[in-house]
């Protein structure tokens, strides 16, 4: 199986023709909020970006990653279901971890759902640290707080998709 992370193939900033299966597959995972309309306040804000992963207007990946000087937040991440377990969840945050560091960004934080076990592996893998624990945040479910510590993106070990 090719290692889509590597390549970064079909990993891109999500034009506006992606933006309706992008909020397809946030919907379809019963990731709240995204509509069309949230997704496209994006090109014109300096502090968040939306990546898109796939075929041009039918994208089967997305992540969304914001920020405010020092610290920044991974706000969702979905692949569709066919599509996993082939680097392109890895690939998706690795965009945002990149971007964040280069806006300047010396912290990445997510809540995950505690059950998540999918999500907290592909975190784990990519260096996020658990940090905390709100119990009942999601009304059915726990949320742990995880964070990856960005490096000073001019230092040579500045963080880099490549390592794994
Ligand atoms: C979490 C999610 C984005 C992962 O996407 P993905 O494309 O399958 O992830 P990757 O293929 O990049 O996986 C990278 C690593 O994460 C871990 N991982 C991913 N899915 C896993 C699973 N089901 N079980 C165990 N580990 C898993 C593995 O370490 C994997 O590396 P490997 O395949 O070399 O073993 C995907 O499962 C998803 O969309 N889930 C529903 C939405 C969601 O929960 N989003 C997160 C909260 S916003």
């Amino acid at each position: 199986m090719p290692d889509l992370s590597r390549a970064a193939a079909g990993l891109r900033i999500a034009p506006a023709e992606d933006l309706p299966g992008a909020a397809r597959l946030l919907q379809a995972e019963g990731i709240r909020g995204w509509t069309v309309d949230v997704l496209a306040e994006a090109p014109a804000r300096a502090d968040r970006k939306v990546w898109t992963y796939g075929q041009l207007g039918s994208p089967f990946g997305v992540a969304i990653g914001q920020w405010l000087l020092e610290d920044a937040e991974l706000l969702a991440v979905a692949v569709a279901p066919g599509l996993r377990r082939q680097g392109v969840g890895r690939a998706l945050v690795d965009a945002v971890a990149v971007a964040a560091q280069a806006a300047g960004a010396r912290r990445l934080h997510l809540e995950v759902r505690a059950t998540n076990r999918p999500a907290i592996a592909l975190y784990s893998g990519l260096g996020f640290e658990r940090v905390g624990h709100r119990p009942g945040f999601y009304g059915d479910a726990d949320a742990t707080l995880m964070k990856l510590e960005l490096r000073d993106p001019s230092s040579a070990a500045a963080f880099s998709p490549e390592r794994r």
